[in-house]
């Protein structure tokens, strides 16, 4: 295609050119442009077959896209030839003889050598021999290119000095020596130069002091002088007042730093140089967008002469003398894309103000006495991070674990953190973590550890694939059963992927009994976390179409503190979106570091928390879907399955699902309907309980065990949910007890009229809610306003009370559910009644811990 377009254009061409310029491609008449032209690619060109093919050389060189003639076709002005492998001397008698040559452009081209006649080219404008291999000295006679505008022999292999003649170049507003051999000092004569705009020496062996009067530049924009040996002051760049770009890089200039900044620098590279001053007295330009003074010896603090530099992306400050400071006021530094800080004398903890640098791709803190605890990163762009050589201590976020994987580098040695993680190779952990320690401060089920290591993707297909089967039973059971309102969800659902957002807030949603505001201004830009998915970069507009906008149509549940919606996540993502409405004194930072805390936290009884969002005022917590219902509603508002004469006790339920009729037990009507079952939520329920007592560091109090907050997962496994979260909800303690789920606050924290007393939370207020839920397990009743028969205080009537009056005078067996009385042992049942006497006891001191009611209730199984 490309060729058969550029074919037709020189057909074309050539039909134009043959009636100008005669008959003569055969060959050239000598000693024309022409002529001169066809010998300079027949010598540099001829070996190169790419050429020939793509260049007719017989047909009229006027005609050849590289060249471009005069208006009569007698004279070449440009020849714009890169990169088509010329190499070699270019020979006299060539190019040399283009006495109206203009513009020459044979860069990217393996040229050697220039002719001795090249320097009669006293037209030329724009001279570009970059990236070749020239080796020579430039001769005096360059001062004959007077009408030159740019010139650059950059990449090449020029040595000697640059002569004094450059002063004739009084046109020259472009010239380029970067990365040749050069190793005089800058001669005087480039003073005449005087419209020079944009100058790069850098990466020759330049020496000596720059001449007086250098700053007599008036128009020169940009200036790199970089990897040179030159010496000088900073006042030598004083006086170049449309100076943007400033690099004098690996040289040896010295002097104060306050003297070089003016307001039009956008970028400033004075790195490793012998600069010093105090940084508190540069006053830098809001125009700033790369400032790099690393390897100098500048002293002082600098966060607050940065106050003005909100532009900036670049800042690399390593390696100079400055004070013991704190690292604050950062997030003025917004823009902020590469900061480098290593070995600047910082101290104190990192500031979770760093948190709102959201473009930072490169962090390096390295080698400094920073104390406490990674903070939380943003981490959409990061890809370098370094933080060894500090005093560090404690985990890294779980956020950032989860990322680095997926990083291009990091280093957290020499501190003092401890790891938790076995994802990454024996070679990363010796390299990147060395002389952290390995250790995991909550106690993981061992046994899940293994098997997490061993059969992760086959646990992750099984779960696919037991999904898959439950969602096709599920939509079975629509169809046979027409239950419009879960097809009409899924519809909802559908519609919310292909919905274009608008992503601009604040967000306000209202459920049945809140309204709730997200203030964020833009929702693309509140990241939304999710642990084990570091890539997905999640924000709070996929959020918003998760959840259809909040939309009713996904609304679960009115939770203790907010809503609670259904949301899918583009990648089969299931969760359920905890708000927690007008949450808590805590600060965001404190928030996001409960919220990684609780991401950590993982238990085979636990629902998981998957990921969180912080919108504004709001904290959204994110849970793992659980595919069944609360325990609350599997006992007190479906139906409790169909009564059956049939023995049970020796069948799991899911052996009777296949001898009964298939179906019924796929939903969850049918579960609770055997004690074996019973017994299982109810141990299932106190291993996590005990878990979070006993097996978290700090031990962690649940606050709200009640039976909504049990769910049954996918394997009908219970999980405890909500743990954590009153902590991060905030609340004084009078008001969360206030809050408390009715029938389910432990004697202590009510006083005698019912209302709530001010009292310290234990892990035994979890102890007396478990023992309600045990209760509600074997007597199938609500905690509170139920009917509880032969009751004597008829009118504050409640489970506890009542079960425990009858327990005392040994009439347990009577209020057994009758809709599990004869699936199991009956003196089981008595028994785990008295485990539930135990845990509901008035006093604190009397009711057991929870790791004792979890050896009680296996203890049942021996009965
Ligand atoms: C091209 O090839 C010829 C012979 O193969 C050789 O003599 C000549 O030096 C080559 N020219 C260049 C520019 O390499
Ligand atoms: C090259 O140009 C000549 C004269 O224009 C023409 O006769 C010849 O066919 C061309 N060759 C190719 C390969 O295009
Ligand atoms: C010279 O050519 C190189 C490579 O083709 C190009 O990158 C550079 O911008 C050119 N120099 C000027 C001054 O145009
Ligand atoms: C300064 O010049 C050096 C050498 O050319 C280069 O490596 C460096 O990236 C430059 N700095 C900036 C800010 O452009
Ligand atoms: C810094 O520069 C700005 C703009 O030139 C000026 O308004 C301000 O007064 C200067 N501040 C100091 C402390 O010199
Ligand atoms: C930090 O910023 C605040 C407000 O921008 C300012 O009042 C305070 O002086 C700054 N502190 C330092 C040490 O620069
Ligand atoms: C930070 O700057 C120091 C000193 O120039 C350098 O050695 C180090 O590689 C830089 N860090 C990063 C991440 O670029
Ligand atoms: C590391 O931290 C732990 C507690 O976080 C402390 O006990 C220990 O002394 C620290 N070790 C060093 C070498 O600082
Ligand atoms: C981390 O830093 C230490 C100390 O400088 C070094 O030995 C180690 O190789 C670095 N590791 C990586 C992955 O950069």
């Amino acid at each position: 295609m490309g060729f058969a377009f550029f074919g037709s254009i020189v057909v074309v061409l050539t039909l134009f050119f043959r009636s100008n310029l005669g008959q003569q491609q055969e060959h050239p008449i000598p000693n024309t442009d022409e002529f001169f032209i066809s010998k300079f690619f027949q010598q540099m060109g001829s070996n190169s077959s790419s050429f020939s093919q793509i260049y007719n050389l017989s047909a009229p060189v006027c005609s050849w896209q590289v060249v471009f003639c005069d208006s009569n076709h007698e004279n070449v002005i440009g020849l714009i030839a890169p990169s088509l492998g010329l190499s070699g001397s270019i020979p006299d008698n060539t190019i040399g003889k283009l006495t109206k040559l203009q513009s020459l452009d044979i860069s990217n081209n393996q040229i050697i050598d220039l002719p001795s006649d090249f320097w009669s080219l006293n037209s030329l404008k724009t001279l570009n021999l970059s990236n070749n291999r020239i080796f020579m000295s430039l001769p005096t006679n360059i001062g004959n290119f007077v009408s030159l505008e740019k010139l650059d022999l950059s990449f090449n292999r020029f040595f000697g000095s640059l002569p004094d003649s450059v002063s004739s170049l009084t046109s020259l507003q472009v010239f380029n020596l970067n990365q040749n051999r050069f190793d005089s000092s800058v001669p005087l004569g480039i003073i005449g130069c005087h419209l020079l705009t944009s100058v790069d020496f850098s990466l020759n062996r330049f020496n000596g002091v720059l001449p007086d009067g250098f700053g007599s530049f008036s128009k020169l924009k940009s200036l790199n002088l970089a990897g040179n040996e030159l010496k000088g002051k900073g006042s030598d760049f004083l006086k170049l007042g449309s100076l943007t770009y400033l690099n004098i890089s690996k040289n040896l200039f010295r002097g104060s730093v306050v003297e070089i900044f003016h307001e039009l620098l956008e970028v400033v590279d004075l790195s490793s140089n012998h600069f010093e001053g105090h940084i508190s007295q540069v006053n830098f330009s809001s125009q700033l967008l790369y400032l790099d003074l690393s390897e100098n010896e500048i002293s002082g603090g600098f966060f607050t002469s940065l106050s003005r530099t909100h532009n900036l992306k670049h800042l690399n400050l390593a390696k100079n003398r400055f004070l013991e400071q704190r690292l604050i006021n950062i997030s003025s530094l917004h823009s902020l894309e590469h900061l480098n800080l290593s070995n600047t004398n910082l101290i104190g903890r990192i500031s979770d103000e760093i948190s709102s640098l959201t473009h930072l791709k490169t962090l390096d803190l390295s080698s400094n006495h920073l104390t406490g605890e990674i903070p939380l990163l943003s981490l959409k762009t990061l890809q370098n991070l370094d933080l060894s050589f500090n005093n560090l201590v404690g985990e890294i976020p779980i956020s950032l674990l989860k990322k680095l994987p997926w990083m291009e580098r990091f280093n957290f040695s020499y501190n003092n953190l401890t790891l938790c993680d076995s994802e990454f190779t024996p070679e990363t952990f010796k390299s990147a973590f060395i002389g952290s320690s390995y250790s995991c401060p909550i106690a993981a089920n061992p046994n899940l550890l293994k098997r997490k290591a061993h059969s992760h993707r086959g646990l992750e297909l099984a779960f696919a694939f037991v999904i898959s089967i439950i969602f096709v039973l599920i939509v079975l059971l629509c169809y046979v059963f027409g239950c419009r309102k879960k097809t009409q969800l899924w519809a909802v659902k559908q519609d919310s992927y292909k919905e274009e957002q608008v992503i601009s807030g604040p967000f306000s949603f209202q459920t049945d009994s809140t309204t709730w505001v997200a203030d964020v201004k833009v929702a693309t830009l509140v990241p939304v976390v999710i642990f084990e998915k570091p890539l997905l970069n999640f924000t709070f507009s996929d959020l918003l179409s998760a959840t259809s906008n909040f939309d009713r149509g996904t609304f679960l549940a009115e939770g203790r503190f907010g809503p609670v919606y259904r949301g899918f996540f583009p990648g089969g993502i299931h969760v359920a979106v905890k708000v927690l409405v007008h949450g808590s004194t805590m600060t965001d930072q404190e928030a996001a570091r409960e919220l990684e805390h609780l991401g950590r936290i993982k238990h085979p009884n636990l629902v998981p928390l998957t990921g969180y969002c912080l919108a504004g005022e709001q904290r959204i917590a994110i849970y793992d879907y659980m595919e069944n219902e609360n325990l609350h509603s599997l006992l007190h508002d479906l139906p409790l399955g169909v009564q059956t004469t049939e023995d049970w006790s020796s069948d799991t339920w899911e052996v009777n699902g296949s001898n009964n009729n298939g179906i019924q037990n796929v939903g969850s009507e049918g579960l609770l309907t055997t004690w074996r079952f019973r017994h299982k939520v109810a141990l299932g329920t106190a291993r996590a309980l005990a878990f979070l007592h006993h097996g978290c560091s700090p031990p962690i109090i649940h606050r709200d065990v009640k039976a909504s907050s049990v769910y049954l997962d996918y394997n009908l496994e219970p999980r405890l949910s909500d743990f954590g979260l009153s902590k991060i909800f905030g609340n004084d303690l009078e008001d969360e007890i206030a809050r408390g789920s009715q029938g389910y606050i432990p004697p202590e924290f009510l006083n005698q009229d019912g209302s709530s007393s001010s009292c310290v939370i234990t892990p035994k207020s979890d102890v007396f809610g478990f023992g309600v839920i045990l209760l509600e397990l074997i007597t199938g009743k609500k905690p509170v306003e139920d009917e509880y028969p032969d009751d004597n205080f008829s009118k504050d009537a409640n489970l506890v009370s009542w079960v425990r009056g009858l327990v005392r005078k040994n009439c347990g067996s009577q209020i057994i559910d009758p809709k599990i009385r004869g699936t199991g042992a009956e003196g089981q049942m008595v028994e785990a009644l008295k485990v539930g006497y135990l845990c509901t006891a008035d006093l604190p001191a009397k009711r057991p811990s929870m790791q004792q009611v979890v050896g009680l209730l296996k203890d049942l199984e021996q009965l």
